[in-house]
């Protein structure tokens, strides 16, 4: 069967990673989360103090990092310059700075080209804002997943709790609507669907009911 490439866009939290993993592990593809590339690269740049505004300091660093994504038995490992940092990169320290670097243009350009080589022999899952229209724009399947933020924040909640973190609905709706606003309206490669992506609302389906479309679609085109 022939090795496809597939594309899953969509505003934070619309349970793009979920459904990327399960629909790359029954293809036995790779999956390759983009988010976690913008969000190790952020926690490194706390970490050292950098301003976040600065694209030229931002640029530079990106360059001597190296960003690995591992897959793990129940999910993927995310090292920065050999470093561990798949739950650091969680916190919301990052998760409310992330959108700030994700808009310099130096970095985008150096990510996409990562990206792309990731997907060169195909067999690939992708999940991030850009896919379907910048990084992997031939890919055979796009798909961009859309929630409600009530019903975004409400999965994060849930998951938050079930993970014993503490959470609040009201501050993570608001964090959720500030970043798919600084995603959108950010004047490279902004978040939106490609022309030719479906667009899926998952507000009223399962996880299951999504993977299932996604999986119709990539039948139809391997
Ligand atoms: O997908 P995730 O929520 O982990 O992405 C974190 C952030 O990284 C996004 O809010 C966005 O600012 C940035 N991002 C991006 N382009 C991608 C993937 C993520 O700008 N392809």
């Amino acid at each position: 069967m022939k090795k496809i490439s597939i594309a899953i866009d969509g505003p934070a939290a619309a349970g793009k990673s979920t459904v990327a993993k399960i629909v790359a592990n029954k293809l036995n593809y790779i999956y390759v989360d983009t988010g976690a590339m913008y969000r190790g690269l952020t926690f490194q740049a706390i970490e050292r103090g950098i301003d976040l505004q600065n694209e030229e300091l931002l640029g530079q660093m990106l360059k001597e990092t190296e960003i690995l994504l591992e897959p793990t038995e129940d999910g993927q490992r995310v090292l920065v310059n050999g470093r561990d940092v798949t739950s650091e990169i969680r916190g919301s320290d990052v998760t409310n700075h992330v959108s700030i670097v994700a808009k310099h243009k130096l970095i985008r350009e150096e990510m996409v080209r990562r990206q792309q080589r990731f997907a060169l022999n195909g067999g690939v899952v992708m999940d991030g804002r850009d896919i379907g229209t910048h990084v992997l724009p031939h890919a055979e399947v796009k798909v961009f997943l859309l929630a409600s933020v009530e019903e975004r924040a409400q999965r994060r909640h849930a998951e938050n709790l079930a993970k014993g973190y503490p959470s609040d609905l009201e501050i993570l709706k608001a964090e959720i609507a500030a970043r798919d606003k600084l995603d959108s309206e950010r004047e490279v490669a902004p978040l939106k669907k490609a022309d030719d992506a479906v667009e899926i609302d998952t507000t009223a389906l399962t996880i299951d009911e999504v993977v299932e479309k996604i999986m119709a679609l990539a039948m139809e085109r391997t």
